[in-house]
């Protein structure tokens, strides 16, 4: 069972041919990333202009790559949410058209969801050989899943496939958002995310002391606190009050104030939310534990989380915790496995506040 995913939710453009829900067989990712540079930030109308001019060469390099023609596709995965709408609408409407025009079934899935999946690949085609770290074992039910992204911050409990419980969530910034808004306080460049990981090795995580957001919620979050703590730590630095701009702030920061400021902030980011999931993993006694989302890329969440979680956690490889269709391709693949009612591919949907 062969399954073409279609991503094109933020700025990537995504196709991605998955077999069995298990092995990969071609991964495509274009991103105009590049473009939205000097903005700080995803311009959505440049990003929906640009999947309209990447989404089919993308697709079918993703076919190409698989060594796949529409025949050996059994189904189409396309997120529908959450997501830009002009973003999704591209990938939505390509999904639908190719779908009526090859006669394949239809799904139109999670993205959030799309990014815990992503961990069920666990082999690559041989011409993919050496390109991806995958784990050695598919996760085993009930599995914790705790999505980090630049949209979402959550802990969810699998209990089997599809069936599934939101135990916590954040209450206002997401962790990759919170990554982005620090990066532009010391200034460093966007995506926030990497630039502060990289940063961070340079600097002393205990230089400054954050808070950790307490909230009624036992498995929730909130980066906002967080953030404005350290735009108010770098206003003091410099000597300035909280009127002080914050886009001014960075010109007047070392480099050793930039890194300190970083591997500090880090530091508590990853505490914060290691604390949750470790929490999660003692009362529900979960078989695995997942991570996904772009700041599952992030090594020091890795290393907080091997170091203190009670079970053995496995990653997947770096280049599939960001926004990519291999994730789409593998949970489209659950959903065609398992019977999952296919979607009518005249009237499929966008749904950019989809949760969980
Ligand atoms: O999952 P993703 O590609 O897009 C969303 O669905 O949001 O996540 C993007 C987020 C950005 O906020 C980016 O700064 C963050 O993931 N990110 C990282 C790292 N790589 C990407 N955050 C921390 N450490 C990283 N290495
Ligand atoms: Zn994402």
């Amino acid at each position: 069972m062969r399954i073409l995913g279609i991503e094109s939710s933020c700025d990537e453009t995504a196709a991605s041919v998955v077999q069995d829900g298990k092995k990969l067989l071609s991964n495509v990712v274009a991103s105009s990333a590049q473009a939205h540079i000097q903005y700080g930030g995803v311009v959505p109308e440049i990003a929906a202009r640009s999947h309209i001019e990447s989404i089919l060469p993308v697709i079918h390099q993703a076919l190409d790559d698989a060594r796949c023609s529409w025949q050996d596709i059994d189904a189409i995965a396309v997120t529908k949410g959450a997501g830009l709408g002009g973003s999704l609408l591209v990938g939505v409407l390509t999904a639908r058209t190719l779908a009526i025009a090859h006669d394949k079934p239809l799904y139109g899935v999670n993205h959030v969801e799309g990014h815990i999946y992503v961990n069920f690949l666990t082999t690559a085609a041989p011409w993919l050989d050496g390109t991806y770290q995958l784990p050695s074992k598919q996760p085993t039910f009930p599995m914790l899943g705790l999505i980090v992204s630049g949209g979402h911050s959550q802990l969810v409990l699998w209990q089997d496939h599809m069936d599934y419980k939101l135990l916590g969530q954040t209450h206002d910034d997401a962790i990759g958002e919170a990554f982005d808004k620090v990066a532009r306080i010391i200034g460093l460049p966007y995506p926030g995310g990497p630039s502060i990981s990289k940063k961070a090795l340079e600097g002393n995580s205990g230089a400054y002391k954050l808070p950790k957001a307490k909230l009624r919620g036992k498995y929730d979050f909130s980066y906002s606190g967080l953030k404005t703590a350290v735009l108010r730590t770098a206003q003091d630095i410099i000597g300035k009050d909280y009127s002080f701009p914050s886009l001014e702030i960075a010109p007047l920061l070392t480099d050793q104030q930039k890194a300190d400021l970083a591997a500090s902030f880090q530091r508590t980011a990853v505490e914060t939310i290691v604390d949750k999931t470790v929490l999660a993993a003692e009362e529900f006694q979960p078989k695995s534990v997942v991570i996904g989302g772009g700041v599952a890329a992030n090594g020091e969440l890795r290393r907080q989380l091997s170091d203190r979680l009670p079970l053995p956690a496995e990653y997947t490889d770096i280049k599939l915790c960001t926004d990519n269709a291999a994730m789409i391709a593998t949970l489209g693949s659950y959903h065609h496995l398992l019977g999952s009612s296919p979607d009518d591919p005249f009237t499929l949907d966008i749904a950019p506040n989809l949760s969980m």
